[in-house]
């Protein structure tokens, strides 16, 4: 066959790519330009990359086992394939639809988040130096006259990192002795340079989250975020959350290895990323720093995580870390440094501590707490005099995993939902305002609220059939059903669904977080209406309504007007820290002081999570406002 028919083509965009053996449809579209809903991170578990193979479909391998559980016959009948599942077997010309709830639109990234201002005060430092040359009346070696040079124009006294040594002698040269030399917490010299190129000077902050990546490009010498990429983590195949990651670590050979390679790979590639929008060298990033719970943590330095899994449930690091870039594998300044924030306990690691560093929570009088709801939701409750800390396994419904019609906060995404209590009219709005494609975290939450305060839905979580309500309907799979909706105007062929498995996944992740929240304010001897202010962190927390957040029994139950939302708060402490070595100074010493609790250890644990799962909770006493509060319009 002619090579130039050896493509894969992208329908309705037009797009095409070589037909590579052995790649996925999902890899080639990507390398095409054209972007694939992925929620499972190619694990063949989410069934959101659904495509249809409209011809050459012999040149591809079989469906697999995730293929035919996930899509039944329509695998073999209509040519429906996983793009993440399905490998070219033999190149060809290969034309392949991508329907639109299939694609992935624009994501809505939050990347911001509240930044306390800090003296700009960054480890990595720049300085201009003018050395005395070389004469034969000054015999001085080149690394005495550099150091003499720094110690008398800088103040700085310091050593050399033993790689610099064999470029100072032609950087000092190159421009007339005058050479700029890059001090690492002003006590080592990592790079030396000919001239002045002190407005040369980046880091990254990365914030290593279990279901999504966030890389920022700071300029070391303003303290500005120039640019900001994200992906989502690339070791979900190996396991959705963090305990199917760490057992398979100890059942695969290699798995360490492997998922250290595919995480470090991923942050590679955000870096060149971030450099390629900006027109940096990857030899401008003197610093990275990583904030992740601690199981990322480990996995991303190449440490067993294992034993953080299992009673008495140890980390092997609490302690910030700074090593080098080779350590790790890092495409950067090859004697730049790539540090980390200190852990806390468990499963409360660094991504914590920067949630804490930026909130600002340490320094309250009064009882607060700072809720970030990921796969793994971290909370941590109390003041200045007290801080205790957990991790709940809250899992990935919120992004949109496990529920039928879920998917991220993407263009068509439906985020907010509205029933009025009287008319039962159901109200929607999506992101950027394009007809509906699925259902995103805040959606969902919203949906089961507002069915709860229209009398649709029952404490235990059963949709009722009150049947003066077209929108609650029998589900062809059994039980009822909501229709959030019509095929009319989704524009997809079918309609938006909440089904009774889907509410179901959201009180699992609910009672999860307020299982943590509850079991915390025991040991703080205080309830909801101590609580002073929650600091709702995380792309999650920040666009969940806060009413409907508290109305299914999520945050704790007080006046709305005393949650703050943060946004990314972890990768604002990660910022912080590349910034202001006193915001690492400042993270060490939390990291000591806040207490741990493990859940799964707590005698109440599973009598608290059961009363949980109840909407609002069983005990309705601690959720006396339950229904008052409107949600925003
Ligand atoms: S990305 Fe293909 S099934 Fe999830």
């Amino acid at each position: 066959m002619d090579l130039a028919e050896q493509h894969v083509h992208f329908q309705p965009f037009g797009r095409k790519t070589e037909a590579k053996k052995g790649k996925t449809l999902l890899q080639l579209a990507n390398d095409a330009g054209v972007s694939i809903e992925s929620i499972c991170g190619s694990a063949g578990k989410c069934g959101k990359c659904k495509v249809v193979v409209r011809s050459g479909a012999f040149a591809l391998s079989a469906p697999n086992e995730s293929e035919l559980k996930i899509l039944g016959d329509s695998a073999r009948v209509s040519n429906v394939r996983l793009a993440c599942q399905a490998t070219i077997r033999t190149p060809s010309r290969i034309v392949i639809e991508v329907p639109e709830e299939s694609r992935r639109g624009h994501h809505r990234l939050l990347a911001a988040g509240v930044e306390p201002k800090r003296v700009l005060k960054p480890a990595m430092k720049k300085v201009l130096l003018k050395i005395p040359p070389a004469t034969l009346k000054d015999l001085r070696a080149d690394d005495d006259r550099l150091l003499d040079a720094l110690g008398k124009q800088a103040s700085a006294r310091a050593s050399i990192h033993p790689g610099v040594h064999a470029h100072i002698p032609g950087a000092m040269r190159e421009k007339g002795w005058v050479a700029t030399v890059t001090l690492y917490r002003g006590r080592e010299v990592i790079k030396v340079e000919p001239g002045d190129t002190t407005n040369d000077s980046f880091g990254v902050a990365a914030d290593i989250g279990t279901t999504k990546v966030v890389a920022y490009l700071i300029d070391l010498r303003s303290g500005e975020t120039v640019a900001t990429e994200s992906m989502p983590n690339p070791q979900i195949p190996f396991g959705e959350d963090l305990m199917s990651r760490i057992s398979y670590t100890v059942r695969e050979k290699d798995g360490a290895q492997k998922l250290q390679a595919v995480i470090v790979e991923g942050l590679n590639s955000l870096i060149s990323r971030l450099c390629e929008q900006k027109g940096v060298e990857h030899e401008s990033i003197l610093e990275v720093i990583v904030v992740g719970n601690t199981a990322m943590h480990h996995l991303f330095f190449g440490i067993p995580a294992q034993h953080v899994a299992a009673a008495p449930y140890a980390p092997a690091v609490r302690t910030s870390l700074t090593t080098s870039p080779e350590h790790v594998g890092m495409r950067m300044y090859r004697f730049g440094k790539v540090s980390s924030l200190p852990n806390i306990a468990g499963f409360v690691g660094a991504d914590a501590v920067a949630d804490l560093v930026s909130s600002g929570l340490y320094n309250d009088k009064k009882i607060g707490m700072m809720i970030d709801i990921g796969t793994n939701t971290e909370i941590i409750a109390g003041n200045e005099k007290r801080l205790l800390s957990c991790s709940c396994a809250s899992g990935p419904a919120f992004e949109g995993a496990h529920i039928r019609f879920g998917m991220r906060a993407a263009t068509g995404a439906i985020e907010r939902v509205w029933i009025d209590p009287v008319t039962k009219d159901v109200r929607l709005r999506t992101v950027d305002d394009a007809p509906p494609r699925g259902i995103c975290g805040s959606g969902i939450v919203d949906a089961i609220s507002e069915l709860s305060r229209a009398g649709l839905l029952d404490a235990s979580g059963r949709l009722v059939d009150t049947r003066d309500m077209k929108d609650v309907r029998k589900a062809k799979a059994g039980g009822l059903e909501f229709v959030v909706a019509r095929s009319k105007d989704t524009g997809m062929g079918e309609d938006i669904t909440i089904g009774q498995h889907d509410i179901q996944e959201i009180q699992l992740a609910k009672a999860a977080i307020f299982t943590g929240v509850s079991i915390l304010m025991a040991k703080l001897n205080v309830g909801c209406s101590n609580i002073a202010r929650v600091y709702a962190a995380g792309a999650f927390g920040t666009y969940v309504d806060a009413a409907s957040a508290i109305n299914i029994g999520m945050y704790p139950d007080v006046p709305v007007e005393r949650i703050r939302f943060i946004g990314n708060a972890a990768g604002s402490g990660a910022r912080m820290a590349l910034k202001s070595t006193d915001a690492r100074d400042l993270a060490e010493s939390l990291s000591r002081k806040v207490e741990y609790v493990e859940l799964a250890a707590e005698p109440g644990f599973q009598n608290e999570f059961a009363q949980a799962m109840f909407l609002p909770h069983r005990d309705l006493s601690r959720f006396p406002n339950h229904g008052k509060a409107k949600p925003r319009q």
